[in-house]
């Protein structure tokens, strides 16, 4: 190990992700990696970009020559940077585990340049301070990581790319989302950054594709024989992608009262998990092969009819002596804002596999519960032998596998059973694989997987631009109705399980929410 800062390094690569995916794994040993975090002084890097470098760190997971550098308006020492850091730092091992030493040696890594996001001559300055760091390495590549405003994206990826790219390796930019607000913004905001930028160097995050259980659907879906032959409209019933949180927008009311829930969650993540868990299996696992296979999906997509969208927006509710704001108390959000905070909406996919089979997406804020799962609810079994033996509601006696993305990941699958004892008589059992009974390990943050994916290169988690295209082409139609005829969302207390309207839109086909 050489010496950095007075200090052994320890920090060893790993290719591990690489080899999984038959992907070469790049040479670090003569390579020096900057990681530029554009944005520094904002919520999105102390909360998850930091942590996420510091747990990958810890974990030996970045390469041996690496540095991390802050950059944005505010003005900070490298000192005041790396507090800042470590503020928000939370090491997710376990209490027994060590990191103190591993953090001292991670900040001193890590460095501030403050400058302005369309000043090609600080990003120059700030080029000239990696170059410094990068020195005596045979290459240096680059990550920026924009966790800025989207309506600097583009002034940033010019400057970054005419002024700070590497001069002797690959600089890749990751961009966060949202990435346009329909069709229209989005079409332009890719033409400017095309200007600046390949398509081979852009990471479009969307952090869901990092969670380990939408990792994992592939796996359940394309190596057990089990589920394949069912996954279809001859057995499936209906999809439900239900995600709430129980939290109202304390704090982003700004930002949200422009986007509004269906482009914050339904637009991204759930319609990811849709394409993913509706795709065919793709020719391999290559990025271009799986992004290929979601892409036909988006394009399948039957145009959203505004009767299969609900919408509501949560009020104040006080209860048992606490009073929870109303989205319309937030003073950051105009008065009167009509901006959705929940959403239901029925989409179908018009193919072979899933032709009348309703997905059913719910997403809303301050809700009773946080949770994002994936429920998906088979047909009734024909000529069931033991209709009437069930101890329980025959509506509710289907089979439904359940993929819990979070809190507790967890797979289980609903199957009906005998009770055991003399007598017949079924009830409902879970046959359980919950993670945190299963596997005794700390999962890694979404944010992590995501970071390591473009170090290594590898664009399977990242979005490609014909997907926003298919899916901001799926959703402008019904955002525009929305707008232009000002449609009043239906009010919800704090808390409660969302307007009773999403109850009605599962009922039209057949429904139940799980
Ligand atoms: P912030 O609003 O905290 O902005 C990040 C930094 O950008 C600020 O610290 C500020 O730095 C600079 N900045 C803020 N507003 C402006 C402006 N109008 N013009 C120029 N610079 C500005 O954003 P977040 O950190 O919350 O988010 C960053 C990106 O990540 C956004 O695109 C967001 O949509 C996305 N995102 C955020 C999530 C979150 O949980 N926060 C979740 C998912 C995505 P300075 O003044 O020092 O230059
Ligand atoms: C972000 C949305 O993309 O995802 C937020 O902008 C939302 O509104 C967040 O709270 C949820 O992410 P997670 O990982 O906490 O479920």
């Amino acid at each position: 190990p050489e010496q950095q800062n007075g200090r052994q390094l320890t920090s060893t690569p790993s290719f591990s992700n690489m080899q999984a995916y038959g992907l070469e794994p790049q040479d670090w040993t003569k390579s020096a990696l900057s990681i530029v975090v554009v944005g520094a002084s904002g919520d999105l890097a102390r909360k998850k970009i930091y942590p996420s470098l510091f747990a990958l760190y810890n974990d030996g997971m970045l390469p041996e020559y690496f540095n991390i550098f802050g950059y944005a308006r505010s003005k900070m020492s490298d000192a005041e940077f790396r507090e800042y850091i470590a503020s928000g730092l939370t090491c997710r091992l376990s209490n027994k585990d060590e990191c103190g030493d591993k953090l001292e040696e991670f900040l001193d890594r890590c460095f501030y340049h403050a400058g302005q996001y369309s000043d090609s001559k600080d990003f120059a300055a700030l080029s000239e301070r990696m170059a410094a760091k990068e020195e005596g390495r045979k290459k240096a590549d680059r990550i920026f990581y924009l966790s800025i405003p989207p309506s600097i994206f583009t002034q940033v990826a010019a400057c970054a790319s005419d002024a700070a790219s590497s001069p002797s390796g690959w600089t890749r930019v990751i961009v966060e989302k949202p990435f346009g607000r329909d069709l229209e913004s989005f079409r332009e905001l890719s033409e400017e950054l095309n200007q600046h930028l390949t398509e081979d160097q852009m990471y479009r995050i969307d952090h869901y594709l990092g969670k380990e259980l939408i990792e994992n659907l592939t796996v359940l879906r394309f190596a057990n024989l089990v589920f394949e032959p069912l996954w279809s409209r001859q057995f499936i019933r209906n999809v439900q992608v239900i995600f709430s949180e129980d939290f109202g927008t304390e704090g982003r009311g700004g930002y949200f009262d422009e986007y509004g829930i269906i482009r914050d969650v339904i637009q991204n993540h759930l319609l990811q998990i849709v394409a993913l868990f509706a795709m065919e299996q793709p020719v391999s696992l290559d990025a271009e092969d799986i992004r290929n296979e979601k892409v036909k999906v988006l394009k399948s997509m039957r145009k959203i009819d505004m009767d299969d969208v609900v919408i509501g927006q949560y009020r104040g509710r006080t209860t048992k002596g606490n009073h929870y704001p109303g989205y319309l108390d937030d003073k950051t959000v105009p008065p009167g804002s009509l901006c959705p905070t929940f959403s239901a909406v029925a989409m179908f996919i018009n193919n072979a596999r899933w032709d009348g089979v309703p997905f059913l997406l719910k997403a809303g804020k301050a809700l009773h519960s946080r949770r994002a799962e994936i429920r998906v609810q088979f047909r009734h079994v024909p000529g069931n032998l033991y209709r009437n033996k069930l101890g329980v509601d025959l509506d509710r006696a289907t089979n439904e596998l359940v993929i819990r993305i979070q809190p507790n990941e967890a797979i289980y699958l609903k199957v009906n059973n005998k009770v055991p004892g003399l007598g017949l008589r079924l009830d409902v059992q879970k046959l359980d694989l919950t993670y945190k009974s299963i596997y005794n390990k700390h999962l890694p943050d979404a944010y992590e997987r995501l970071i390591l994916d473009v170090i290594n290169g590898d664009k399977r988690l990242f979005i490609r631009n014909d997907e926003l295209e298919a899916a901001w082409g799926l959703f402008t139609p019904i955002l525009q109705e929305i707008e232009e005829k000002q449609i009043a969302p239906e009010l919800y207390p704090y808390g409660s399980r969302g307007p009773v309207g999403a109850h009605y839109l599962a009922a039209k086909y057949g429904v139940r929410w799980g």
